[in-house]
């Protein structure tokens, strides 16, 4: 049985992922350093698949702790690396302690995995590296824009670096995987993303104000030039977004990558507005959303969505969840973590 480590493996996507390498057949083993999760996540994995994978509580930029790790789990053939810091806002805060973090955490897993011939590395990177695009859909081939954080700027630095190792070693393949706004849940409810502090993100706060957490959401700007005013983005189900992890996975392992570097956008190829989703919301779960417009948020781009031809055609993967039923996934989840 392939054996494969998810680093971050107790984050919202990878947990799901986890869950989608070990019903497929894949021994896997997580680490975390429990900064942005909690270990009871390795209950729902378990509830879920009925196999409680190993886990080691570490930190994955203390080079010695990534040796160890690798001289005890002897068979790793892989890793699927989404560890990373990943607030936009406190990465411009706090810039040394994401370049530190997510880009020394990389560099000591490509040093682990190069010693392996014939591994493969699964990046967690991020539309976020396309700025604003000149063109929608959001090609591969979209020029890189200069980085709006020092978040975004670990995505395109770690890109980088992964590219410059694949470009010397034959020991080791890698695919990055550029992923647009993950939402939604496990169909279980068992999984999904832990609410720890107030949200950042659009979907999180939605369901915190449908469930009487928050009083409103902050519409953040509706003077944008998109038909409803209103920012538009890419939303695709965590599930989904899990499935990619593994075509990419399987196109590595099955060998025939004519690079040893692949880069690939991850989206559904929709756009839908903040007002799209809230109104979606509304229909998916009958819940009525208090909602205010209010200022723009720095940073934010007018538009994102992925243009999903290659990864369909090279991957075989395609979303298969609507924004509804993400929504939906997204509200059983916040309904169940409230229950206890
Ligand atoms: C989506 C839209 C907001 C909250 C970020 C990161 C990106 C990736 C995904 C890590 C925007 C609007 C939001 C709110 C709102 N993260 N919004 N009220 O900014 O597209 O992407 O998360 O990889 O790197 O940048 O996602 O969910 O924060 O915002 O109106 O309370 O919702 O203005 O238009 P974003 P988001």
């Amino acid at each position: 049985m392939s054996k494969i480590l998810i680093t971050g493996g107790l984050g919202y996507i990878g947990s799901h992922t986890a869950v989608v390498l070990i019903e497929k057949g894949y021994e896997v083993v997580l680490v975390d350093n429990l900064s942005n999760t909690r270990e009871e996540v390795l209950d729902g994995i378990e509830q879920i698949t009925g196999k409680r994978p190993v886990f080691y509580a570490m930190d994955l930029a203390e080079k010695q702790q990534v040796s160890d790790l690798f001289a005890r789990e002897k068979d790793l053939i892989g890793a699927i690396h989404f560890a990373a810091y990943k607030a936009v806002g406190e990465s411009v805060q706090e810039p040394l302690k994401y370049y530190q973090n997510n880009l020394c955490s990389l560099i000591y897993l490509l040093a682990a995995l190069d010693q392996i011939p014939g591994s493969a590395l699964i990046f967690s990177s991020s539309c976020t590296v396309y700025g604003q695009a000149d063109t929608l859909p959001i090609t591969e081939l979209a020029p890189i824009k200069p980085a709006e954080s020092p978040y975004g700027n670990t995505k395109q630095i770690g890109e980088e670096i992964i590219r410059d190792l694949c470009a010397v070693s034959d020991r080791i393949k890698a695919i990055a995987l550029r992923y647009f706004n993950p939402i939604g849940a496990h169909s279980s409810a068992l999984i999904g993303e832990l609410p720890l502090g107030v949200p950042q993100n659009l979907v999180p706060f939605i369901t915190q104000t449908a469930i009487g957490i928050r009083e409103r959401l902050s519409v953040f700007g509706d003077q944008y030039p998109t038909p409803d005013g209103t920012c538009i983005r890419d939303y695709i189900h965590v599930v989904d977004l899990a499935e990619a992890h593994l075509a990419a996975l399987e196109r590595i392992l099955g060998g025939g990558m004519p690079e040893n570097f692949e880069v690939f956008n991850v989206g559904t190829g929709q756009g839908n507005s903040v007002l799209e989703v809230v109104h979606a919301f509304e229909a998916a779960t009958g819940v009525k959303l208090n909602y205010a417009i209010a200022p723009k948020r720095a940073g934010d781009v007018i538009a994102a969505y992925a243009d999903t031809q290659k990864v369909e055609q090279v991957l075989g993967w395609k979303a298969r969840y609507t924004l509804e039923e993400s929504l939906a996934a997204s509200w059983a989840w916040e309904q169940n973590i409230r229950k206890k």
